[in-house]
């Protein structure tokens, strides 16, 4: 199509009060055009866009009813229209391996992208805003007299690259291509639709948005794509090829194209676009300011692109209303615009990037993996905004009907048996997160692991009354399996000097004494976890003076790791290990390890994360060898597995062993996820019966993103690709989290850490929270249990 070019504004239209040019006519300039133009009509207000009037791209869009909500109260007129054109929906529809699973209570509203921005274009030219149509507006220069130009002109905007050095956009380019297409097929759900080619997995993203169409997304990864030489394929095979592939599900009726706009190939990746500054007061004295998909996208994958489009216009409206509509307050205005819409669409980018990812990954992580059941909880729960208990809100017999299958998959409880639960009488009612566990000879009565954490509070690596009465609380308190804290094979492999260790009797009896307590009054199950300090050791308790990874003040002993490389910067220097020293310390581990079988641990677990003797060998960053025991990851693994395969070999065969990992150290050069995945492949094939995934502490420069369960995609991945079970650790702090990652497969155990410190009996409390009575309490407490249960029911938190 041949554009006119806009070289000079047009005078007439910009000379009265704010005169205000949107540039790009899409749902972010047409709809802010209005929101002005509706309380101020004396704004002059022109929206350019190049395309003609009726002529765009794309089919149909979707919101969520809460976005409509926030429309009705900017221009009730707009958002009547739409509401009338809306197509609502509640269902969305799996369909997968032969099967179609459907869960409600989703709630969107969908919309065509056409008749959308008919609707704003019309209610724009009924209030008088200027629409300017086949016409590309190329520099704010060309407006000299504006006095806000707003910058609407999409994902690939113009205005934004030619003031990119001070807009400093981020672009990330993602591995997936996709194809965004219609059909008259009409369904009546979001409909995801899941299909095996011999070169991989595609997915469909379909939904119906009028009376005679849905949209029609295909999605896949670029490798499978280029398999299929969709590369070379032109639109009409692209058509035919995605019409062959879903045709059961489009029972004979066409894919459509309308992508005229995009020259080559139809397919595209998705672009993540965020910016750091969002305005900018140019040479004219006009001041800039980025809206809708030029300063930000969002991914089909949660389909609130045009959402946040929405609110941009509804913000900067409200800024001029709050500030004022004068030309002297803009920067305020647009300073303020910023600050809200940065922080809001980065959380919604957050949310997008977690759902995206799965469908990046889901062929090769999920698809194969996962029963149908449990890949429809996983594709529900993508974004992990979406937690277990938000979908008994919005699916209760749905939820109930997937736990009830999650439990039937589950060994069977020994020791406490479920009671029916009032709405599925027929079948007990089991939370994933009080399903048992079994592994080797031991099953564990539910999810929850009491995760090690050191109280540096041993003598002489004795444990005493102080851990008699902190494992005894917490055995008692509905946790599965007791860990204990990080406890050394030998005296300089401890932490401090305050740290348990197993080398000599008097240690094992005291170990044995509290084994004979928590099996005798609980149960819980008890493990050990074994680990050298390696370049961390000789250090002090973190509340005696400077704090944890301090040398000691005195008495400090020689401190030996993968290379010669402090933990601290500027600290202590550890010697280099040498095989010599290597196998002497792999010796310590058996010996304490068959020690620990004597004192009756149920479980044991190999300590390789954190920095510690093991893991300093594991990460590059710490293991700069040269030898056998350096250079590439399997060589960095090899003392580490080497220990492993040992411990297996004498830890007894039908008693489980763990090994915890950092499977991110979260600095730039350091070990990765996609690393930790080889790692756990690794151990797992040395005789690892699970892998507990940390991260950290390995580098003191690094960088983790904290947030809920920010660690449990590592156990996600590891679990479905190293194809081994997994415990997920890291601000695991409700029960609603421990149902999620069980249910969703991202982990087979949960070990909750500090939130065990401020509650030994966290996992009872949170039974009662969520209305499982079945879990039993100690006899001598049980007046407590049917308070607690009464109180949550009391004030209705109780499931
Ligand atoms: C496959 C796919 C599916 C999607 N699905 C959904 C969904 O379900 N729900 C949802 O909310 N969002 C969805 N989106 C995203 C949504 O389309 C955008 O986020 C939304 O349209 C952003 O609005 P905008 O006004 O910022 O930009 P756009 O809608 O891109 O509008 C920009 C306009 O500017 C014009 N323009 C560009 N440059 C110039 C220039 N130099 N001069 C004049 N005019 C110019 C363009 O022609 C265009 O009309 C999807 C996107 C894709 C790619
Ligand atoms: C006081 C304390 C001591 C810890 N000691 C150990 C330890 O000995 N071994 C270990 O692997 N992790 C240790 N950790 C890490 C915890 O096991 C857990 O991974 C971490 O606290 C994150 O879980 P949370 O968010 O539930 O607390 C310790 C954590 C704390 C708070």
């Amino acid at each position: 199509m041949h554009r006119r070019v806009l070289q000079a504004p047009d005078s007439k239209l910009l000379e009265r009060a704010l005169k205000i040019v949107c540039i790009g006519g899409g749902p972010a300039g047409l709809y802010f055009g209005l929101l002005m133009k509706s309380r101020h009509p004396q704004h002059e207000v022109t929206v350019i866009e190049r395309n003609r009037p009726y002529d765009t791209f794309g089919w149909g869009v979707v919101f969520s009813d809460a976005t409509m909500d926030n429309m009705c109260e900017w221009d009730a007129e707009t958002a009547a229209q739409i509401q009338q054109a809306f197509n609502h929906w509640n269902d969305i529809e799996l369909v997968f391996k032969g099967r179609r699973i459907r869960c409600k209570g989703h709630g969107f509203v969908g919309i065509g992208r056409k008749h959308l921005l008919n609707i704003l274009q019309l209610r724009c030219e009924a209030l008088g805003v200027q629409l300017v149509f086949d016409t590309e507006a190329l520099s704010d220069a060309d407006f000299p007299d504006a006095d806000l130009i707003v910058a609407s002109d999409g994902i690939h905007s113009t205005l934004r690259q030619r003031h990119a050095a001070h807009f400093r956009p981020n672009i990330v380019s993602r591995p997936n291509r996709y194809i965004w297409l219609g059909t008259p097929q009409l369904f009546d759900a979001f409909t995801f639709d899941f299909r095996k080619t011999a070169h991989g997995w595609f997915q469909a993203h379909i939904y119906r948005f009028d009376e005679k169409t849905s949209t029609f997304i295909v999605e896949c990864p670029e490798p499978v794509w280029l398999a299929h030489r969709l590369d070379q394929a032109d639109q009409e095979a692209s058509l035919a090829f995605c019409q062959s592939l879903f045709a059961e599900t489009l029972q004979g009726a066409p894919l459509l194209s309308n992508a005229r706009h995009s020259r080559g190939s139809a397919w595209l990746n998705f672009q993540r676009v965020s910016c750091a500054n969002w305005w900018l007061g140019n040479d004219h004295g006009a001041h800039l300011v980025l809206m809708g998909d030029a300063v930000h996208t969002a991914h089909f994958a949660i389909g609130s692109g045009t959402k946040l489009a929405l609110e941009d216009a509804i913000e900067l409206t409200r800024q001029f209303e709050r500030h004022g509509h004068h030309r002297e307050v803009i920067g305020q205005v647009l300073s303020a615009y910023q600050a809200l819409r940065q922080v809001e669409t980065q959380r919604i980018q957050n949310a997008a990037w977690n759902a995206m990812e799965w469908f990046e990954v889901c062929g090769h992580r999920y698809c194969d993996q996962l029963e149908p059941e449990q890949f429809m909880y996983s594709m529900l729960t993508r974004s992990q905004r979406i937690s277990h208990e938000n979908l008994r809100r919005r699916d209760r017999q749905w939820l109930e009907g997937y736990e009830r299958w999650f439990a039937r998959h589950a060994p069977q409880p020994g020791n406490n048996a479920p009671e029916a639960h009032p709405n599925a009488p027929e079948e007990p009612w089991v939370p994933p997160m009080f399903t048992p566990f079994r592994i080797r000879s031991i099953t564990l009565k539910n999810r929850v692991v009491v995760s090690p954490m050191a109280q540096y509070s041993a003598t002489d690596g004795v444990v005493g009354d102080f851990h008699r009465v902190h494992l005894g609380a917490r055995a008692l308190g509905g946790a599965a399996l007791v860990m204990l804290e990080m406890t050394a094979p030998s005296p300089e492999g401890r932490i401090t000097p305050h740290c348990p260790g197993l080398w000599n009797d008097a240690q094992q009896e005291a170990f044995a004494g509290i084994v004979d307590w928590v099996h005798a009054h609980s149960d819980a199950r008890i493990g050990l976890q074994l680990g050298h300090s390696g370049p961390k050791g000789s250090t002090r308790a973190p509340w005696e003076h400077g704090g944890a990874d301090q040398p000691l003040p005195s008495h400090n002993w020689t401190i030996r790791s993968a290379s010669a490389l402090p933990y601290l910067r500027g600290g202590r220097i550890p010697e280099v290990l040498t095989p010599e020293g290597m196998q002497a310390i792999s010796e310590s581990f058996v010996q304490a390890a068959q020690r620990a079988a004597l004192a009756g641990f149920d479980w044991l677990e190999l300590h390789c994360a954190h920095g510690y003797l093991l893991s300093a060998f594991i990460s590059p960053l710490t293991n700069r060898r040269n030898d056998d025991y350096g250079g590439t990851l399997m060589k960095r693994l090899r003392f580490p597995l080497e220990v492993c395969a040992a411990l297996r070999a004498t830890w007894p065969q039908h008693l489980p062993l763990s090994v915890r990992i950092s499977a991110h150290d979260w600095v730039e050069g350091g070990t990765t996820p996609d690393e930790a995945v080889e790692i756990a492949r690794a151990f797992r094939n040395a005789g690892a019966d699970m892998i507990d995934c940390s991260s950290g502490q390995v580098s003191v420069d690094q960088q983790p993103l904290y947030g809920r369960m920010y660690q449990t995609p590592f156990a996600d991945r590891i679990r479905q690709e190293a194809r081994v079970p997994t415990i997920a650790v890291g601000a695991i702090s409700e029960a609603d989290h421990v149902n999620s990652i069980i249910a969703s497969g991202r982990a087979d155990l949960c070990a909750v850490g500090r939130p065990h410190l401020a509650n030994p009996a966290w996992t009872l409390l949170e039974a009662a929270r969520i209305g499982y009575r079945p879990v039993q309490w100690p006899h001598q407490y049980l007046a407590a249990k049917r308070q607690l249960e009464a109180a949550f029911e009391r004030a209705g938190t109780s499931s």
